[in-house]
């Protein structure tokens, strides 16, 4: 699988260009996207600004040379790039696997253009997998329990061993809601966000212009109809 997400990443590097303000997803793919980024800037000298989704990759970009910016700084982007979780055939998305969904959507909104990087085991036909929904601790079981009157099951994302739930880059729960196949992600998005107490879900409906999929033969480039 990681070659499949390097080759994708890397593809998506390709359309960084000179001068460009780079949205950098989180994640695992993201990682590869880093390390080529890093790799055109020492030796092609690429001159790019990055806005981070998350503490983690802000870190390793910096470490890896990445000039890091913020959106106090930048208010419009060039292009963003980022992994997901699952990928319909209608390109909507699941982000938020790592917990940062909410800065994810806030700076793909904000990017004229917005290219996601999976390997191919991410695709499937309809969206499926719990939706990651970010809830502020204080109101997390309220929100729970009007997930569970939309006929969701929902748990709290709990961190590794005893260290209890995962706290967010925004201080906050992420609660996992699964709805099972999702017809109609853009209703249920804008559903799920209307409960007071959620502050974004990793329903990305309509969001990427552009899929770049590693697959066993090369790296398939999905585009957003239309
Ligand atoms: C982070 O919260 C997520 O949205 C990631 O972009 C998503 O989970 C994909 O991660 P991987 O590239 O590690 O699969």
């Amino acid at each position: 699988m990681d070659s499949l997400k390097r080759a994708a990443a890397e593809s998506a590097c390709s359309l960084v260009k000179d001068g460009y303000v780079l949205g950098l997803g989180t994640g695992s793919t993201v990682y590869f996207l880093i390390d080529e980024l890093a790799r055109r800037i020492k030796e092609e000298g690429l001159d790019v600004v990055c806005v981070p989704t998350s503490r983690g990759t802000a870190i390793t970009a910096r470490e890896k040379g990445i000039t890091i910016a913020s959106l106090e700084e930048y208010d419009a982007l060039d292009l963003a790039i980022d992994g997901a979780d699952q990928v319909s055939d209608k390109l909507d998305l699941i982000k938020g696997g790592g917990a940062a969904h909410t800065r994810e959507k806030i700076v793909a909104s904000l990017s004229k253009r917005f290219v996601v990087i999976v390997d191919e085991g991410k695709l499937s036909e309809k969206l499926s997998l719990p939706v990651p929904v970010e809830v502020l601790p204080f109101s997390w079981k309220v929100v729970a329990r009007k997930l569970e009157d939309m006929d969701a099951t929902t748990v709290v994302r709990q961190g590794s061993g005893k260290s209890g739930p995962v706290i967010t880059d925004n201080g906050n729960y992420v609660l996992d809601a699964d709805f099972g196949i999702i017809e109609d992600p853009e209703s249920l998005e804008a559903e799920i966000n209307l409960i007071k107490g959620v502050v974004e879900n990793g329903i990305f409906p309509g969001m990427a212009h552009e899929v770049r999929v590693g697959t066993d033969n090369g790296v398939k480039i999905l585009r957003k109809p239309g």
